[in-house]
């Protein structure tokens, strides 16, 4: 914030950029960057920071105290269903190609590739001791990876696809799927696995303090149940399939999403509704590690933040007379450049974020930001930004333009937008 606040002193023409940043990256605002539908999300231990995984095929790794995107990660094929927070600045994704990623700080392309699975990878979990990575699969299989290195330990025992795994607090795996099956995997690999059949296909699972677990399930119901798989409460939340679930770490609330995209955050004790969030449809939930925030990834690309005692929006109960965006109600290129600010910076001092400044663009040759680690792709590439190239860029979007680029797709079709935004850059940008 002070950072800000010291721009907007030093320099007028920087004023339109800072006072954006003040109001689209404070805490809690919304976060923009993913070109598809926010499908995973997950939050560090620490609070300070999430990773998100879109059908854009990226994950994005975001600070929660800026809002600033810190990181674009691009490997997988298709789209990344799973993301997961390991121990040591690590991260995981998983994707529809099947694979598993472990990315390391500071490297652009994954440490380790888990090959294994031959169908798309739809959940992630860590153990209680960092020591193991779970995924769960549509091949029917749960993985665990050992995260020292070595080979996976193969779970196979449902009969359809595996939508969801988490672990108990002693680090028994248990996984839910389709098949209606809730399996508690022993920790000997020679002993029977403990089996319970829900009354529903099963679409995602937490585990909650005390060992209990909450399933949400196609028949639009949310189930506690303890580690014994002895259903000890159920409520119906939605007259559609629960897709996603979330409980808070203190075991106290539970987020729920449906198909048709009713959010209902709930008490954990008697599953009564607490509030329904007035959001646009989402594909993933989970909340703060102190409980009182809900991140919701929605279909519409923006991950949102939730207040979780009063179920208000965080970001839009701001706006008002004192919205510092007030003053450029009239600039539509100031709008546009929205979409960029999470990633990119205008004043060199800024520095770069997951994507270079974009300070002194027009004149520059493409991936010349010294320091910033540009994907092959760019660097391969020989264009010269101007008005023109950056205008182009975004009329047919960045896979078309630079392919192979880390940039998440985005396309301002409207002309007018699009030269707003290159005047934006023009005044903004010292070029
Ligand atoms: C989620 C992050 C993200 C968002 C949002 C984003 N970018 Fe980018 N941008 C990147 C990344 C990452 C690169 C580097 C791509 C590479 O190395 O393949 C990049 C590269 C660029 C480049 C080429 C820079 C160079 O030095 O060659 C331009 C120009 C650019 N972005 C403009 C924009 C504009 C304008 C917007 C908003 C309409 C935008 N970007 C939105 C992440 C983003």
């Amino acid at each position: 914030m002070i950072r800000y606040a010291m721009h907007m002193r030093r320099a007028p023409r920087f004023l339109a950029a800072a006072l954006l940043l003040l109001s689209t990256a404070a805490d809690g605002m919304e976060l923009r960057g993913h070109g598809g539908p926010v499908r995973a999300i997950a939050v560090a231990p620490e609070g300070t920071a999430a990773i998100t995984g879109s059908f854009d095929a990226r994950a994005i790794v975001w600070s929660l105290e800026t809002g600033e995107a810190r990181r674009v990660l691009l490997f997988h094929g298709d789209e990344v269903n799973a993301v997961a927070v390991l121990p040591d600045g690590r991260f995981a994704t998983a994707g529809a190609d099947s694979r598993v990623a472990i990315w390391e700080p500071g490297r652009d392309a994954p440490a380790r590739v888990l090959q294994g699975h031959t169908a798309l990878v739809t959940a992630l979990a860590v153990s209680p001791d960092g020591s193991t990575l779970a995924s769960a699969s549509w091949d029917t299989t749960v993985r665990l990876w050992p995260l020292a290195g070595g080979d996976a330990r193969v779970l196979d025992g449902h009969e359809g696809n595996v939508n969801a795994v988490t672990f108990l607090s002693d680090g028994t795996p248990v996984s839910a799927g389709y098949d209606a099956k809730l399996i508690f995997w022993p920790h000997d690999a020679g002993a029977a696995p403990v089996r319970v059949t829900l009354p529903t296909p099963l679409n995602t699972l937490a585990a909650l303090p005390g060992d209990r677990l909450a399933l949400g399930g196609a028949d639009g119901t949310v189930r506690l149940l303890d580690r014994d798989g002895t259903i000890l409460s159920e409520a119906r939340v939605a007259r559609a399939p629960v897709v996603a679930l979330a409980a808070s770490p203190d075991g106290k609330h539970l987020a729920t999403a449906d198909i048709r995209s009713a959010i209902v955050l709930l008490n954990t004790s008697d599953l009564a509704p607490v509030h329904e969030l007035n959001s646009p449809p989402v594909w993933s939930l989970t909340f703060t590690p102190d409980g009182e925030t809900l991140l919701t990834g929605g279909a519409d690309r923006v991950v949102r933040q939730w207040n979780v005692e009063t179920g208000e929006s965080i970001g839009t109960v701001a706006a008002g007379e004192t919205d510092p965006l007030a003053e450029f109600a009239g600039d539509p290129g100031a709008e546009a450049f929205r979409a960029c600010v999470a990633c990119h910076t205008l004043d060199p001092e800024d520095g770069n974020r997951a994507g270079p400044t974009l300070h002194g663009i027009f004149g520059r040759r493409i991936a010349s930001v010294p320091g910033y680690r540009y994907s092959q792709a760019l660097r391969d590439m020989d264009i010269v930004w101007t008005p023109e190239t950056v205008s182009e860029l975004f009329e047919v979007g960045p896979s078309i333009y630079t392919p192979g680029t880390k940039m998440p797709e985005q396309t301002i079709s409207n002309d007018q937008t699009r030269a707003a935004l290159i005047r934006f850059l023009q005044r903004e940008t010292g070029g």
